[in-house]
This record gives structure tokens, C-alpha cells and sequence, in this order.
């Protein structure tokens, strides 16, 4: 083969490789060989890239962020109220019993009662309140929460093992999440 043409078969046959793949990859899903459901666990190749996109989209957005809301007894109760109203559905509440809805989440919501967030920056858990994480159950709350709410939130999970008296209460005594007929 003349050396000219070399790069010119090298770069053909790349192309070609990745439109094979491309087709593939377009094949896996309109067949529906990529599965759909959701009562399934996660495979690791899904897990790895998910994991890894997450960590480095918080180290590059959560550095900056600063925390307005003081955490004292009457905020960390005000937490607890939010949560309660919007978190324990799928996170539950002291008991760690997980709801039907926990139950039934293809990656399945930490019960923050055993699994707790408190070793995390409130500026992190402060972004997965706002933002979600995607392909998960995990929803964004960006336009249904007030910022005020969302940090005030975080600092509830952040504080949960170190609770002042009226905060422990309001977490001890918030209902159960498992639905009762
Ligand atoms: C519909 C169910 C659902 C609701 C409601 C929900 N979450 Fe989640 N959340 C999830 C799932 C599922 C995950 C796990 C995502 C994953 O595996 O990465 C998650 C993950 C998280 C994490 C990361 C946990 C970790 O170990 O890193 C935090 C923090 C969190 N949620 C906070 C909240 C808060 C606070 C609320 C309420 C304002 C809330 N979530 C409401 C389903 C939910």
C-alpha cells in the first residue's frame, strides 16, 4: 500500500467502526434490548457512569456555594417539617422503614435514618435537593422549594445525629413512611 493513502484507510476504518457502533447502540434501543424497567438492579457499567458524572458535576458546581440559613433549633425543626412534607415518602422517616414508593425505585433511596448524609458539604446535599440527580427517582426541587427551604432542608440532614431537643422530637415523632391500609 502506497504510504499516502495510509492515514486515509486508517481514518476510513475508524469511521466505519463507529458507525457500526453507532448502529448498534440505535438497534439496542428501538428494539427495546436496553431494558425499560425499573425492578431490576442497576447494571455496574450504569452505576460507574452515573456515580462518576455526579461526583465531578458537584466538584465543579457546589464549590462556591454558601449556606445562608443559620442551623439552630428552631431552623433544624423547620428542616425537619420540609422533610417530612417532602423527602420521607422516599427517604423515611426515624423508624428507616422504607415506604411501597422506596420499595419500588430502580436505584433505591438511601433510608436516612440508617444511611444518613451527615459526612456530606450541606452545599452538596443542597444541590441534589435542587437539582435532582438524573436517572433516578431523585426529583429536582429548584421550582417547587424556595432556596430558603432547600438550605434549610440540607442542614436538617446535615445536623441529623446531632439534633437540639425540639428538632429531635419533630424527628422522632414524624410518622412512619410505611403506607398503613
Ligand atoms: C420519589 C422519591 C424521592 C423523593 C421524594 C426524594 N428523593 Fe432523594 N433520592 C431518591 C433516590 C432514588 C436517590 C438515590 C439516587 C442515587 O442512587 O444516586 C436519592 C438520593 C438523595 C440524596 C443523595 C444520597 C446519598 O447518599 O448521596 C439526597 C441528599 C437526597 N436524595 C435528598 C432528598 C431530599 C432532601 C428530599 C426532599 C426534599 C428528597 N431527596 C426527595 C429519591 C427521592
Amino acid at each position: 500500500m502506497p504510504t499516502r493513502s495510509r492515514p486515509v484507510a486508517v481514518a476510513t476504518s475508524v469511521v466505519a467502526t463507529l458507525l457500526v457502533l453507532a448502529v448498534i447502540a440505535y438497534l439496542a434501543v428501538i428494539t427495546g434490548a436496553i431494558p425499560a424497567n425499573a425492578d431490576a438492579p442497576p447494571g455496574r457499567l450504569e452505576t460507574w457512569a452515573a456515580k462518576r458524572s455526579l461526583r465531578a458535576t458537584l466538584a465543579r458546581e457546589t464549590s462556591g456555594l454558601r449556606d445562608p440559613v443559620p442551623a439552630n433549633d428552631s431552623t433544624l425543626t423547620r428542616g425537619v417539617h420540609l422533610y417530612g412534607t417532602y423527602c420521607a415518602i422516599c427517604h423515611g422517616a426515624s423508624d428507616a422503614k422504607p415506604s411501597a414508593v422506596a420499595r419500588g425505585l430502580y436505584q433505591h433511596a438511601p433510608q436516612f435514618a440508617k444511611d444518613d448524609v451527615t459526612d456530606d458539604p450541606v452545599a452538596v446535599t443542597y444541590w441534589k435537593i435542587t437539582h435532582g440527580i438524573r436517572l433516578t427517582g431523585m426529583p429536582a426541587f429548584d421550582s417547587t422549594l424556595t432556596a430558603d427551604e432547600r438550605w434549610t432542608i440540607a442542614n436538617f440532614l446535615a445536623h441529623q445525629n446531632d439534633l437540639p431537643p425540639t428538632a429531635k422530637a419533630a424527628w422522632l415523632a414524624l410518622p412512619s413512611a410505611v403506607q398503613k391500609p
